[in-house]
């Protein structure tokens, strides 16, 4: 059963209808009981390990925002890339009145699916879904003003638990964008698809976004930029760490580390110790010991062969439609519908 969410809802300015609605699933208070969980067996446990969605506080999420525009982070761009020239015939194919955006951050790119509705007439509501409450309201406000008259729904939630609060109004088109997918591990990659193959109705569709192999010096160097941009990010969690759980990392004695693992096909981030040293989290009362040179792992990063993304969604029971890559095959898109049978 659905959780019990909060909402309100805003009236557009000037206008005496609703602009938008926000849920909020997962407030500051769960939150911080889920930072504590996974920081309690992060630390841990060997080697030490904190799950990527703690990036994304308001300061992780400027810092992405960034990412996006360095020229070593090719992802963003790629997409825009493709979706310029495809988003119309996704329109089309998917037949839907409703997009929903799991992971939104601001949806800059997504402006090009929105637009694609609009123009074949098709577009009645967008549902924007992220864990980052400020980025939620600044993406719902922006669509509101944008698409009057298009029932804007925000929901701030959490990946793993908040899905069946997605509304379930319309013909919907399920969209995960940027690489998300790539940030989980393969375990909870095939239960999150499978999760969003059951939400979804018998011929709803799917849009995911998701970086290609590739060599690994690009990689790399989209995961370690000139500037440093990355590297505040990857640090920008142990701040986010002390601010919620009062703890004494101190941030600059731990440095970003990005490498790329040829097997599993995944670039990882890592923060390390510089020196031996001790970080106390208060309000765990919890120590945690740092051995010199001490590597914590802070995210996953999967690249795919275009096949293999073409299986996984066959395996988590959508069928494909059509897949696009941009014109240097560096990222794809995939469009996928639910095979058969209808969510409970
Ligand atoms: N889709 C955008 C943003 C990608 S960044 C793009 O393509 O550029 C990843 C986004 O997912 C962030 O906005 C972050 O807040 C959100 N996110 C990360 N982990 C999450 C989780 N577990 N539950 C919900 N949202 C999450
Ligand atoms: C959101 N996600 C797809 C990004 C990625 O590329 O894995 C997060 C990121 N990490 C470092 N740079 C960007």
């Amino acid at each position: 059963m659905a959780k019990a969410a909060r909402s309100d809802a805003f009236a557009a300015a000037g206008a005496g209808d609703l602009g938008y609605t926000i849920s909020v699933c997962t407030d500051e208070a769960a939150q911080d009981r889920a930072l504590a969980a996974d920081v309690s067996a992060g630390l841990g446990s060997m080697p030490k390990d904190i799950p990527p969605k703690w990036f994304y506080d308001d300061e992780g999420s400027r810092l992405f925002g960034e990412i996006t525009r360095l020229s070593e982070y090719y992802l963003t761009r790629r997409e825009h890339e493709i979706l310029r020239r495809v988003a119309p015939e996704i329109a089309t194919l998917s037949g839907a009145g409703t997009l929903v955006e799991l992971g939104s951050g601001f949806s800059d790119k997504t402006r090009l699916l929105l637009d694609a509705m609009a123009t074949a007439g098709t577009l009645e509501a967008f549902v924007p879904f992220d864990v980052n409450e400020t980025a939620l309201r600044a993406t719902a406000a922006g669509a509101a003003a944008a698409y009057p008259g298009v029932a804007t729904h925000g929901v701030v939630g959490e990946f793993g638990a908040d899905l069946p609060s997605v509304p379930s109004e319309g013909r919907r088109l399920v969209a995960l964008l940027g690489g998300t997918i790539g940030n989980f591990s393969g375990p909870e990659r095939r239960k999150f698809l499978a999760e969003i193959a059951g939400m979804s109705s018998a011929g709803e569709t799917f849009l995911l976004g998701a970086d290609l192999v590739k060599q690994r010096s690009r990689l790399l160097a989209a995961y370690d930029d000139a500037a440093g941009i990355t590297a505040a990010f990857n640090r920008n969690v142990l701040r986010v760490i002390n601010r919620r759980l009062d703890a004494d990392f101190e941030p600059l004695r731990f440095s970003h580390v990005a490498t790329y693992d040829d097997e599993r096909q995944r670039v990882e981030m890592w923060l390390r110790s510089e020196g031996a040293q001790v970080v106390h989290v208060r309000r765990l009362g919890l120590r945690a010991s740092f051995a010199d040179g001490e590597a914590m792992r802070t995210e996953i990063s999967a690249k795919f062969r275009p096949a293999q993304i073409l299986e996984e969604l066959a395996t988590a029971g959508f069928a494909v439609l059509a897949q696009w890559l941009d014109g240097a095959g560096d990222f794809s898109l995939t469009l996928a519908q639910r095979a058969n049978g209808s969510r409970p």
